[in-house]
């Protein structure tokens, strides 16, 4: 017994020594047996794949485990930080246990950057009484947030919400009046929760005495004026409403936040009217973000008495007049945005007094002056300059050693030559650069591409008059664009880190063949290379399967001659390939089958050979093909018609022969409305470039754009081939077709009866084929037609009279001995003429169009773009819009990137505001920077 005894009191003693030796070093507390077994049992309902829990083991001390904190004394559970560090590989998810409830101490706890599946936020935590601090931030929970947080009376921070996915239910909330409840909340952080249903948020939200930071951001608002006599938010200091959709005036109540109010951010909404005066009343705010809205009116020159400010940015709004000059007393700015705006004028002197400027963007605006080396001299800590898009004018000497190290440059469409800004040579820290379009005609100097190589990112250089010889230059920059200058000699050499190289329009000559089969220094990632229009010569080599990653190429315009090589096939990313006007010949290689991620072929103008493959017909995300004026042979395979995503068809000037498949109403993007959004995803999707991928997510306005063009042609273009056979009437059902050329064929028959049903007609040129029959009355539905060609063939009987086919010229319809009436100047017969009374007759019983529809779509075409005109009649223009198709892409690119390193700017400089107002370390996940 007494040993017994022993031992049990020996056990206690040490029990005690370690506790009280360990007391002073928290990791080593002895935990609570039920805090250890509630953890383990919460351990037991979460995947860890990343195997992060791994020492939660039941032989340690739960104080000892990681990311578990306990209390230095009492040895309770006090914090649970299970923060990912953004990688999804160590991300926890499974089942939050209501187990948590039983650490009746903790007050911190942090699951965010996990994924729990869209699963709602557990109801209990509501119960947790002692939470302090709870952040769920981008832990993919989904659904109604649970209205229990509200008795969580002692929180003070609160994260909810990220990045929303649309395949995961987003966090919404119906009723937020339980947020009024949580009376010690200072800080509230909402990201993409859906509060669009609550009308009012802002009522309950001022009702918390102690708000700090209200940050709402993405949350579907539509309306900040109150409904509340007066809003009281005392404590304020940091107001983020940015991406919402607030569509009114600023209201009042914001500028009674006087004295407490360091950073207001209402960027990214629709706000309208003018900056009111009362914003004066802000006299603290350090941080004023207003860009991205739909302001109006001039920048009210008494913004220059809030002196605190450091961070100010109009940007994209549509202010006008000019900068007020008072923005030069704000001494301590250090950002200034005023780009995309109607500002004009000149620059007011003060603002080269803005010694702690870093970014000055006023691009994009009507401003013209002119700017020399002096206006630089107190701007020794400027990093980003843009003034591209303005009527500046640049002028600095030639030997100007600037003040200041550029990291971002930005002077596109500003005149700054005709010499070559030889002073660039002193920026050492440029990442990017962009001097296209700004009047350089010079030389580039030799110390230029060496220089130049140090330049991480971009490099523009584009439309201007640069000239130099290229041959051996190694160019090392992630996006390089030398289009439209004089430059000469070979091909230079590349680096393995170029992404974009695009060489157009300018005078490269030599073989092709060195600059593709070089010895790269590690595995090209180049996505996208255009040398289209030089003086390029030989074949093209069988080094492809260097260039993996390209999703791009474009060798169009050039002299190069010899078959395509099947090694061309093992692009397999490959989504534009542009070949046209060259001297290329042979078969088209049955390996090119392998590049099924296609969008765009254009093999047009070259000296290919033999039948088009039916394989084609695999390319399903194929949007435009043109194998036009070649030397093919045999009939269209009826397989093409499985290219469902076709918008531009162009078999035209080769020796077809055979009829025209019937199967052409299987193109559904030339027949139904609306699912051409699909098919431009596909074709975006595949274009094997991560990162400019999740960039073209990031700008979903501009992509829009880039649709919206895409939307504009449906081109059918058959024309100067040996088809015979009828015209399939299937092709009528073509109802978004805009352009369909048979032109110079052997077709027989009638025009199908329904042709008018083909609505978005603009062009039918059917001329100069053996087509017979009246003109189908029909015809009078396309109120859109502008060019008609039916001339040289067989047609008899009257034109159908009293609509818009008599407004074309008579050439439109000569050549055809039997047909009569306006405008030929044949009579038409008796037969005729009863035959076209009948017409008349129908007219009178109502389906006459009247002329007012038609002078109505005379307006739509012209201010359309003649498409016909382009596509069918004009080589160059067709050459321009294909061209264009290709490049709108690489301006959303550009555009994109340098947002990007705006809003990375935007993050450092909140950093800084972070050490200044202790802004809650949570913005470090500013969803504009998830990309
Ligand atoms: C326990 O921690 C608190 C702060 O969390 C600290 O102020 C106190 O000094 C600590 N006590 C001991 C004994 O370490
Ligand atoms: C505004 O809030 C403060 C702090 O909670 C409070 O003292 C004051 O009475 C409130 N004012 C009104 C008018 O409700
Ligand atoms: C602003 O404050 C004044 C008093 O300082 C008050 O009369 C007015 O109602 C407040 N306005 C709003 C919208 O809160
Ligand atoms: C600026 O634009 C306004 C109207 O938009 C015009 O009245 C004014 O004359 C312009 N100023 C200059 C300097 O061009
Ligand atoms: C022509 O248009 C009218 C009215 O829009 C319609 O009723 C008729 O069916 C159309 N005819 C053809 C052939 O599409
Ligand atoms: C056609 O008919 C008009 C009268 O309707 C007549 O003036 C004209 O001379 C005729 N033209 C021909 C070529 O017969």
């Amino acid at each position: 017994m007494t040993i017994f005894k022993g031992i049990i009191l020996f056990l206690l003693l040490c029990f005690l020594f370690t506790t009280i030796s360990t007391s002073s070093h928290p990791n080593t507390l002895l935990c609570n047996q039920i805090e250890k077994h509630a953890l383990l049992s919460f351990k037991h309902g979460l995947s860890d794949p990343g195997n992060r829990l791994s020492s939660w083991s039941a032989q340690k001390d739960c104080c000892a485990w990681n990311v578990v904190h306990c209390h230095n004394i009492t040895g309770r559970v006090i914090k649970l930080d299970l923060k990912n560090n953004g990688n999804s590989n160590f991300s926890l998810g499974g089942k939050v246990s209501p187990v948590l409830l039983q650490l009746e101490f903790l007050n911190y706890l942090d699951l965010s950057l996990n994924d729990f599946g869209g699963a709602p936020i557990p109801s209990f935590l509501g119960s947790m009484q002692s939470l302090r601090y709870l952040n769920l931030f981008r832990a993919s929970f989904g659904g109604l947030i649970p209205p229990q947080l509200g008795n969580l009376s002692n929180l003070h921070s609160l994260y909810l919400g990220g990045v929303y996915s649309s395949y995961q239910p987003q966090l919404y909330v119906d009723n937020f009046g339980w947020i009024s409840h949580l009376s010690s909340l200072e800080y509230l952080y909402m990201l993409d929760v859906n509060l669009h249903k609550e009308v009012h948020w802002l009522e309950f939200t001022s009702m918390l005495p102690s708000l700090s930071e209200l940050f709402l951001y993405d949350c579907k608002l539509d309306n900040m004026s109150p409904s509340l006599r007066y809003v009281n938010f005392t404590s304020l200091t940091v107001l983020d409403l940015s991406f919402n959709h607030f569509n009114h005036e600023i209201p009042n109540w914001l500028f009674n936040l006087t004295t407490s109010l360091l950073l207001l951010d209402l960027s990214y909404n629709s706000l309208k009217g003018h900056i009111p005066n009362t914003i004066l009343e802000l006299r603290y705010l350090n941080f004023l973000d207003l860009s991205h809205n739909q302001l109006i009116g001039q920048i009210p020159e008494h913004l220059g008495q809030l002196k605190h400010l450091d961070y100010l940015s109009l940007e994209y709004n549509s202010f006008d007049g000019p900068i007020p000059s008072s923005l030069g007393d704000l001494s301590s700015l250090g950002y200034l945005s005023l780009y995309g705006n109607r500002l004009n004028g000149t620059l007011p002197s003060s603002l080269w007094l803005l010694s702690n400027l870093q970014s000055l963007l006023i691009g994009n605006n009507s401003l013209a002056d002119k700017i020399t080396e002096v206006h630089f001299n107190k701007l020794s800590k400027l990093r980003e300059l843009d003034m591209s898009s303005t009527s500046l004018i640049f002028k600095v000497k030639s030997n100007w050693v600037p003040p200041f190290q550029l990291e971002v440059m930005l002077v596109s469409s500003c005149q700054m030559g005709p010499n070559f800004p030889t002073w660039l040579q002193t920026q050492t820290s440029l990442q990017y650069l962009d001097i296209s379009n700004s009047g350089i005609v010079d030389l580039a100097p030799k110390w230029f591409w060496k220089w130049a190589s140090h330049i991480d990112l971009l490099i523009d250089l584009s439309d201007n008059q640069i000239s130099g010889d290229l041959s051996g230059v190694l160019l090392n920059n992630s996006y390089i664009d030398l289009s439209s200058n004089c430059f000469t000699g070979e091909l230079p050499r590349l680096s393995p880190q170029v992404i974009v190289l695009k060489m157009a329009n300018n005078s490269f000559s030599g073989s092709i063949s060195p600059f593709l089969c070089q010895k790269l220094n590690g595995k090209s990632i180049l996505r996208i290379l255009d040398m289209s229009t030089n003086s390029l010569s030989g074949e093209l080599p069988h080094c492809w399967t260097y260039w993996q990653s390209l999703s791009r190429l474009n060798l169009g315009n050039n002299n190069l001659s010899g078959e395509i090589p099947d090694s061309l096939g093992s692009l397999f990313h490959l989504n534009a390939l542009h070949l046209n006007n060259n001297n290329l010949s042979g078969d088209i290689p049955p390996s090119l089958r392998n590049c099924i991620y296609l969008g765009l072929l254009d093999l047009g103008d070259n000296k290919f050979s033999g039948n088009i493959p039916s394989w084609m017909g695999e390319w399903t995300t194929l949007m435009v093909l043109s194998l036009r004026s070649n030397r093919l042979i045999g009939n269209i395979p009826p397989q093409i018609c499985q290219l469902s995503s076709l918008i531009i068809l162009d078999f035209a000037d080769n020796s077809l022969s055979g009829t025209i498949p019937k199967c052409f109403n299987n193109f559904s993007l030339m027949t139904t409305v609306g699912t051409e959004d699909d098919a431009f995803s596909v074709f975006e999707y595949n274009s094997g470039a991560e990162n400019y991928e999740n960039l073209m997510l990031v700008m979903k306005g501009k992509a829009s754009e880039y649709k919206s063009i895409l939307k504009l042609v449906r081109t059918i273009d058959l024309s100067s081939n040996g088809l015979w056979g009828s015209i399939p009437p299937e092709i009528s059902n073509l109802s978004r077709l805009q352009s369909l050329n048979l032109s110079f064929n052997h077709l027989v028959g009638s025009i199908p009866d329904k042709m008018g049903s083909m609505e978005a007609l603009e062009c039918l040129d059917l001329s100069r084929n053996h087509l017979s029959g009246e003109i189908p009355q029909s015809m009078k539905n396309l109120t859109f037609l502008n060019h008609l060609g039916l001339s040289y063939n067989n047609f008899s009987g009257r034109i159908p009279s009293g609509t818009q086919l008599q407004s074309f010229d008579a050439l439109s319809y000569i050549g055809n001995p039997e047909l009569c009436g306006a405008p030929l100047t044949k009579n038409c017969t008796e037969d005729e003429e009863s035959q076209g009374r009948d017409a008349i007759d129908e007219n009178e019983g109502g389906h006459e169009i009247p002329w007012f529809y038609i002078g109505m779509a005379l307006g739509f075409i012209v201010g359309f773009w003649g498409v016909c005109g382009a596509l069918f009649f004009k080589k160059a223009w067709r050459y321009a819009y294909f061209q264009f198709l290709y490049d709108v892409k690489d301006r959303v690119y550009v555009a994109t990137a340098i947002r990007w390193n705006r809003l990375r700017n935007n993050l450092r400089k909140r950093k800084s505001m972070v050490k200044m107002i202790k802004l809650s370390t949570q913005l470090e996940c500013h969803p504009g920077l998830l990309i």
